[in-house]
């Protein structure tokens, strides 16, 4: 750490000050970004199995998908043009983050939500009335810029405003909105697709400017955090903020912490480089492995192309929109079981269940296609109640990702990286995740056609490697403060040995150890 040791006297856990109102209001405006991220998720797969959408963007995929069950199911949504239609908007997200960063920290976190919010109106606006596909990519497009806007800006935001105790759970708030984005989009899908004349998707992609708006005008009104102002010098406003914020006039303790821990981030010269030293070689690899088992889990399979998913396996268009509103709903509810007991049973807990649940759920979603259309994809007939337990299953694997792997893939990266390392850590985290949902999204469709069944048995492999992973590599992070999380690396069987005891430089490490020992 350059400068030596950053002590946090109080520990950020004792800082006075309660939620107040106006944090709440602030961070529900805020989240609304989650809102816009889990919006795109959900859209673009019942658009895409939307016939007067197809037919008029896609037309050769159309002919392939009305032709009938006598020809291979698993490839008939198969095209590259099509998973690009999903996937641009991730791979925008991605380069756009690392510019958001800079105007994040340069300008300050409500401006960063601001560029955001337009260029996601604009993208919007773009995709409701687009009349070719070049029109409809450059929508998703700007649409991802929006993202890599939001996703950047956002959860600072929403950290840097909430009373320290109550971060984890306000982290989780905003899987929470990306949740309810996808249920919004599921349930818009499932209502437009039936409005007649065929214009249906064009609702679809343009109320995407509902969320959008509410962060454009939101952003607006919103405070900067006191963070931000003491990162850009403005003192005075910084204590003002925090004197408003905590209804406290008790804020030294808090404001000598925020100054200190700007002056430390302005002190290193090169974050880049200091995350690739050897003690924190754990937190570069978790940085790294968290982000890409969440979308290896398969998720996103589910979330972009539930509806297409449901097609295939031989549900109407109907049925099909309806089912991804169930998954839709589970997603959402489920998350709550996380925010009720992440801090209570842990993380591990809820990663070792989640992957154990997600693992047997996709083993027998595979087994029961595997049964139906076999290698050739030529489905034998496929009764309703068939069908409707293989959503069962993908009911219970969505249920497993939404409390395990869906929250904390983002919370566990968040809350394991000292500050020296923190702002280059979540950049790695954001950039990894929006990789790794790129290539899912764009590889999906043609993988379907080429492992057939097999694809469910692929992501399976993976949870089991990833839930290994967590049993042997992770260690437990509930209630240790942030701080003091260098000796949970340190007491750990092998991330141990990257960690000298030089580097351990916490300010009461009697305490810290009794608080790590007590959780
Ligand atoms: C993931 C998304 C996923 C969503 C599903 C998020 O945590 O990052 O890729 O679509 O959860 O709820």
């Amino acid at each position: 750490m350059a400068g030596g040791t950053i002590v946090l006297t109080s520990g950020a856990k004792e800082h006075p000050g309660k939620m107040t109102l106006f944090v709440f209001l602030t961070c529900l405006v805020a989240s609304s970004g989650g809102l816009i991220f889990g919006y795109d998720i959900g859209i673009s797969g019942g658009v895409t199995s939307m016939d007067s959408f197809l037919s008029r963007f896609f037309p050769s995929v159309y002919r392939q998908q009305m032709a009938d069950s006598s020809t291979n199911q698993y490839c008939k949504f198969d095209s590259q043009l099509l998973t690009l239609f999903t996937s641009s908007l991730y791979v925008a997200a991605l380069i756009s983050s690392f510019l958001a960063s800079t105007v994040t920290r340069v300008f300050g976190r409500k401006w960063s939500m601001f560029a955001g919010g337009i260029t996601f109106l604009l993208g919007s606006a773009i995709n409701g009335a687009a009349v070719n596909v070049l029109m409809l990519i450059l929508g998703r497009v700007l649409l991802g810029i929006g993202i890599g806007f939001a996703n950047q800006s956002v959860p600072l935001y929403l950290s840097e405003m909430a009373p320290a105790k109550l971060r984890g759970m306000l982290n989780i708030g905003f899987q929470l909105m990306i949740t309810i984005g996808i249920f919004a989009a599921n349930l818009i899908n499932y209502g437009t697709a039936s409005i007649e004349g065929g214009w249906g998707w064009r609702v679809s992609l343009g109320l995407a400017a509902v969320p959008a708006v509410i962060i454009t005008v939101g952003s607006l009104v919103l405070p900067d955090t006191p963070n931000s102002l003491i990162e850009r010098g403005y003192d005075e406003e910084a204590k003002a903020m925090l004197r408003k914020i905590r209804r406290t006039e008790d804020i030294q303790a808090e404001y000598g912490d925020l100054v200190a821990a700007s002056a430390e981030a302005k002190s290193i010269d090169h974050p880049w480089s200091n995350i690739l030293q050897r003690r924190y070689r754990p937190q570069l690899c978790m940085a790294i492995l968290i982000p890409s088992f969440q979308q290896l889990t398969g998720i996103n399979v589910i979330m972009f192309y539930a509806p297409v998913l449901f097609k295939t396996i031989g549900f109407g268009s109907e049925a099909s929109l309806a089912s991804a509103v169930i998954s839709g709903i589970v997603n959402v509810f489920a998350t709550f079981v996380s925010i009720a007991t992440v801090d209570k049973l842990g993380r591990r807990k809820l990663f070792l269940q989640g992957g154990t649940q997600m693992l047997v759920s996709q083993l027998l979603v595979g087994t029961l296609i595997a049964l139906k259309f076999g290698t050739s994809g030529v489905a034998t007939d496929m009764s309703t109640n068939y069908a409707s337990i293989i959503v069962l299953f993908i009911c219970f694997y969505v249920a497993a990702f939404a409390w395990s792997w869906g929250p904390l893939g983002w919370l566990v990266p968040s809350e394991i990286f000292p500050l020296e390392i923190r702002s280059a850590g979540q950049s790695i985290t954001v950039s990894v995740n929006m990789l790794f949902t790129f290539i899912i999204a764009q590889v999906f469709l043609t993988a379907l056609c080429h492992l057939k069944f097999g694809l469910f048995y692929f992501f399976a492999g993976w949870v089991v490697i990833m839930t290994v992973f967590v049993a042997l590599f992770l260690p437990e992070t509930k209630n240790v403060p942030i701080e003091e999380i260098v000796l949970v690396w340190k007491k750990h069987w092998f991330w141990g040995k990257f960690i000298s005891d030089d580097d351990i430089h916490v300010g009461n490490l009697e305490v810290a150890k009794h608080t790590i020992e007590a959780a």
